[in-house]
């Protein structure tokens, strides 16, 4: 090769190599300004028509709207919600895979020996979303009529009772179990794959109990289709002013509330994860949202809360809020 001609192929491949490495250098940026250009996944852990569900769709649309691109849910179901938590660990930090979780995300450390991912490590935390209260539900022709004659008949029948929940990771679960320490007694516990299908078990009359959350019950307590006992709020929920708290009914200080967060894998791009954020509190000021969430008694958390650093303080508080309380039932789902 002549000179001049070693001189141009050196030249060429050194602006291909500038080229290249600028090109490199603000890829992420130009993928951040067309984010998004597909549908969005937004991953639930439980079965569709349950109370995750119904606000990952109730979000869905107006976070859509937002961002330009439709929010397909996608209901990944199985072992407490750890299968879902799971695949989204795993998942491209490309901002198409975001999760809707809820207090399950806390309690999954302590439930389970060994998990293929870390709360705290595996994520990034988008913002809090809600606050669900629960009720203590009886099948409606269960024969307790209130918390104390339940009381009293656990303690004689115990193992004869069946309490559904969703599984190890459930909310349902951590409140079942609760009751059951508290009470000092064992049902057997029913899992489902989500507390819709265990509602609708409920209200066919093939389990005794369920505690589930306000989302997709009021109908149902309101249509007297089954019995209410107690919320698991330390102060009477206005729309069921009627049902008495389980705190005033005896079990002190005995409060559940299943605080969501929306969650995507660790490593999605600070500038998607602000489209993001936005998209979500977009959602959360949309006026038939708030309606919708408020006719089940569900309290959108305030804008405050819907950022990162709240979301990952309120998980961290809660991993070390419940473990003990976890680890001294001795409830290990593995
Ligand atoms: C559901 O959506 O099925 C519930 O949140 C499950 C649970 O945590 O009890």
């Amino acid at each position: 090769m002549k000179p001049h001609q070693k001189l141009h192929t050196s030249l060429l491949a050194g602006l291909i190599a500038i080229a290249a490495s600028s090109y490199l250098s603000i890829a992420p940026a130009m993928a951040a300004d067309a984010y998004p250009n597909k549908p969005i996944t937004l991953v639930v852990p439980f079965s569709a028509g349950g109370p995750t569900d119904a606000v990952a769709r109730l979000i869905a649309v107006p976070m859509g709207k937002d961002l330009g691109q439709t929010v397909i849910v996608e209901n990944t179901v199985g072992a407490g919600g750890t299968i879902a938590t799971t695949r989204v660990a795993r998942a491209a930090p490309d901002g198409y895979i975001l999760y809707l979780h809820h207090m399950g995300m806390a309690t999954a450390p302590a439930l389970y020996k060994k998990l293929p991912f870390d709360p705290m490590k595996d994520f990034e935390y988008i913002g809090q979303v809600v606050d669900v209260p629960m009720v203590l539900l009886g099948r409606k022709n269960f024969p307790a009529n209130n918390f104390k004659e339940l009381e009293a008949y656990i303690k004689v029948n115990k193992e004869k009772v069946t309490i559904a929940n969703a599984g190890p990771g459930s909310v349902s679960q951590l409140c079942g179990l609760l009751l059951m320490s508290r009470e000092g007694v064992e049902l057997t516990t029913v899992p489902y794959k989500g507390t819709g299908p265990a509602l609708t078990d409920l209200l066919g009359g093939q389990v005794d109990l369920l505690c589930d959350q306000t989302t997709q019950t009021v109908p149902y307590i309101k249509d007297n289709l089954v019995k209410a006992y107690g919320v698991t709020t330390l102060k009477r929920l206005p729309g069921l002013s009627n049902i008495p708290t389980l705190d005033e009914q005896g079990l002190k200080g005995f409060e559940v509330k299943a605080w969501h967060g929306l969650y995507a894998p660790k490593g999605t791009p600070p500038e998607v994860l602000a489209k993001i954020n936005k998209a979500l509190r977009v959602a959360l000021n949309n006026p038939e949202v708030k309606a919708r969430l408020g006719e089940s008694n569900i309290e959108v958390v305030p804008m405050s809360k819907v950022t990162s650093e709240s979301l990952k303080n309120q998980l961290d508080s809660e991993i070390n809020k419940w473990g003990p309380v976890i680890r001294k039932a001795g409830a290990y789902a593995d």
